[in-house]
């Protein structure tokens, strides 16, 4: 089922034909509405994701639900971004039928613990996937592109936590911190270059992946109501992350190199990570949102091709 409609788009129809966009982790979430938003514009639309079933799933739905439009077609691929070999031989393919315009590095793993009961597998988890995967993914396109002098957007999907850190959820506050770090150095390393990076820290975007992980309400008594502390009194919807990486893809924000733009309502601003509040939490409230969380990754494991 499709998730957008034209209306909820802010651009014109068939604004990025002619563009091939790779979007890690395209196949659930945030990813998914952001390669449904391209491909309904016109773009061709790579995206990869560990599991094989759910990639080619969101990717027959998207060129299905949008055959109409000239040009935009989405193309699933199994690719497991800890691993560079497997970039590298998904990359070759992508290359086969052209250079990418843009790159959105989204894929991510992530889980709310208290640190103290982290290992060195549970920060790994985390930090393979965001921290290394996505630079890994970042220089392999990155090296193309250079080498024939192509030009290219690229987009992080980061968080908040990067400004305030991320209580009760370090490895992913550290490793979206270092993609922030490398946005704003390989801007001005590769920008002369015509490879410009940016990047999006939202807030709150209710999705199956995240609320798994991070609000496990069937364990703590969390669910989908917006934090109170939220300016604008509500969570992100997902058409306005979707019009907000378009328009960073698209050679419109051609002079927009090396920001880091936050979507959350304004709630970064108002002080304290989101987790703070975990800090009432005993041992008994750590141990149900933990054995809720593995419920739902062994679920997920199952799934798995690669
Ligand atoms: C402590 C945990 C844990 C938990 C796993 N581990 N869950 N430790 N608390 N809740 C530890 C395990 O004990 C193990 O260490 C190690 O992590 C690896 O566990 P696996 O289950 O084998 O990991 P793996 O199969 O590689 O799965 C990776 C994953 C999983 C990150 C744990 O959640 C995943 O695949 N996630 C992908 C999707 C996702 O996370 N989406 C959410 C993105 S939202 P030991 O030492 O015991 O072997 C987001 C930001 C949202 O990023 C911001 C909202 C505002
Ligand atoms: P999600 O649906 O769980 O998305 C994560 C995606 O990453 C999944 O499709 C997953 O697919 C993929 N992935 C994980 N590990 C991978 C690997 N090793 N190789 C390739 N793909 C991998 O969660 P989401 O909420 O949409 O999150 C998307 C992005 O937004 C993440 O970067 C997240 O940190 C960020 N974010 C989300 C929110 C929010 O409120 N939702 C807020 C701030 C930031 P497989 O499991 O099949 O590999």
């Amino acid at each position: 089922m499709s998730d957008l409609a034209m209306d909820d788009l802010m651009f014109r129809p068939g604004l990025m034909k002619g563009q091939r966009i790779l979007i890690t982790g395209g196949g659930t979430g945030l990813g998914k509405v952001m390669a449904e938003a391209c491909v309904m514009l016109g773009a061709e639309v790579y995206i990869w994701g560990r599991r094989g079933s759910v990639i080619e799933a969101t990717a027959k739905e998207l060129t299905d639900g949008q055959g109409h439009v000239a040009g935009g077609r989405c193309v699933g691929m199994a690719c497991d971004i800890r691993v560079p070999e497997a970039i590298h031989d998904a990359m070759d393919e992508v290359w086969a039928g052209g250079a990418l315009t843009g790159l959105v590095n989204n894929a991510a793993g992530n889980f709310i613990s208290r640190t103290e009961d982290l290992s060195p597998k549970g920060f790994d988890a985390i930090a393979n996937i965001v921290f290394r995967g996505s630079f890994f993914v970042t220089l392999d396109a990155g090296k193309r592109w250079l080498a024939e002098g192509k030009h290219a957007s690229v987009v992080s999907i980061l968080t908040t936590w990067v400004w305030h850190g991320g209580p009760f959820t370090v490895p992913s506050a550290m490793s979206k911190a270092g993609l922030n770090v490398m946005t704003q150095s390989l801007a001005v390393e590769w920008g002369g270059r015509g490879i410009r990076l940016n990047a999006i820290a939202p807030g709150p975007f209710p999705t199956e992946g995240a609320w798994a992980r991070l609000n496990p309400s069937s364990a703590v008594g969390g669910g989908e109501k917006a934090d109170p502390t939220i300016p604008l009194g509500r969570n992100g919807e997902m058409r306005e992350l979707a019009n907000l990486a378009v328009y960073l893809l698209d050679p419109g924000s051609a002079y927009v190199n090396g920001q880091t733009i936050a979507i959350d309502g304004g709630s970064h601003l108002q002080g304290g990570g989101g987790f703070s509040r975990l800090a009432a939490w005993g041992d008994a409230e750590w141990e149900a949102a933990r054995n809720s969380i593995k419920a739902s990754n062994e679920k997920d494991r199952a799934q798995r091709t690669v």
